[in-house]
């Protein structure tokens, strides 16, 4: 029996990923990515979201992608919700997860889903409540937590506010988000130790963008903070399209080849993991932000021959 200790990646790249690409990812592609992201052991994937689609248009076709994916047995599919004609498109499709979302900045709030912080947390009980109802489960975003391209530093307050929401409303999840990639490491590990503290009941997660290279080294500060689920996006693609300064997540090969070389258990098969990003290439026409996927896993991992693990040229 594999005695590692387990991690959890929770792959964004078809919802964060795709809705900062300029060109429209095709709808029968997003289907093939999300399903070849299912078969390679991811057991968390956020497939899209219910927003509007004027503010998204890359995801405009949410209800068609959930309704076409294979969804798989033990795989959790998430969709972002933003408020309640979100909810009532996310209750009519087949999600397993509704994910809550706001800004601890003000400025980010309205340019993100044009209300305030308090207007935001206001519509989420409702929402909560429809979803419970349907037997869902509910994530949250906690955005721009390590700090806001508009204003600087973030207030602890409303942080810890979001989350108090968050732990009333029985959200078993909240992902701290680096927004525009401000987070160091002693900063992610104060944030991390301060709100573990404060809500030990809700399960924290991490969510790193990589606009200035620290995406990893945050990765491995919150790990050693006590955070075992990351997220993360195929090929490193995605980017908040209303937060000055965004760049790409931690893409999921590089986190998937970290965390197994310090002895972790992602239970996702690499090999699969490139086939996933070999079609956004293909899709894209261009290279990936991840390093292993083009210069493969060390050559002492399992597997870790060097052609078998690259991406074909
Ligand atoms: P709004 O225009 O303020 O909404 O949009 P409204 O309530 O005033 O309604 C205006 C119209 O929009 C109405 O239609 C509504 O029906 C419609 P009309 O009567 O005029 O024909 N409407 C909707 N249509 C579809 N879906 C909906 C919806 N809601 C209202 N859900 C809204 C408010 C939030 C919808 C809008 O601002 C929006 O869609 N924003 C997009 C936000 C977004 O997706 N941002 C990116 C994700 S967040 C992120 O990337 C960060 C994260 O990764 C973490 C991190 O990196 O830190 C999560
Ligand atoms: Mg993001």
């Amino acid at each position: 029996m594999d005695q590692r200790e387990q991690v959890t990646i929770y792959e964004v790249g078809p919802r964060d990923g795709l809705q900062f690409e300029s060109q429209f990812f095709p709808t029968d592609r997003k289907i093939e990515l999300i399903n070849l992201l299912s078969a390679s052991g991811l057991k968390k994937i956020e497939a899209t979201s219910f927003v509007h689609p004027k503010a998204v248009p890359q995801l405009r076709d949410a209800a068609e992608v959930m309704a076409r994916i294979d969804k798989q047995a033990g795989v959790t599919y998430s969709v972002l919700v933003p408020n309640l004609k979100g909810c009532q498109a996310a209750l009519a499709s087949r999600a397993d997860e509704f994910t809550l979302f706001v800004s601890a900045s003000p400025t980010h709030n309205r340019k993100n889903v044009g209300m305030s912080i308090a207007d935001s947390l206001a519509g989420f009980p409702e929402i909560a409540r429809l979803a419970s109802e349907a037997g869902k489960s509910l994530r949250g975003y906690v955005i721009t937590a390590f700090g806001c391209p508009y204003e600087g530093a973030v207030s602890l307050d409303n942080v810890r506010r979001i989350m108090e929401v968050y732990a009333r409303l029985g959200v078993r999840e909240a992902s701290l988000g680096d927004t525009t990639g401000m987070a160091n490491p002693p900063q992610v590990q104060r944030l991390v130790a301060e709100l573990r503290r404060g809500f030990p009941e809700v399960n924290l997660a991490a969510h790193f963008h990589d606009s200035r290279g620290t995406g990893l080294v945050n990765t491995y500060a919150a790990f050693a903070a006590g955070v075992r689920v990351f997220d993360s996006s195929i090929g490193g693609l995605g980017g908040c399209p209303f937060a000055k300064g965004a760049a790409g997540n931690v893409p999921t090969e590089d986190t998937v080849n970290l965390c197994e070389e310090m002895g972790l258990d992602t239970g996702v098969d690499f090999d699969k993991l490139l086939q996933a990003a070999a079609l956004v290439r293909e899709v894209l026409g261009r290279e990936l932000a991840s390093g292993t996927s083009r210069v493969g896993r060390p050559r002492w991992s399992p597997g870790g021959q060097g052609e078998s693990h690259c991406l074909p040229a």
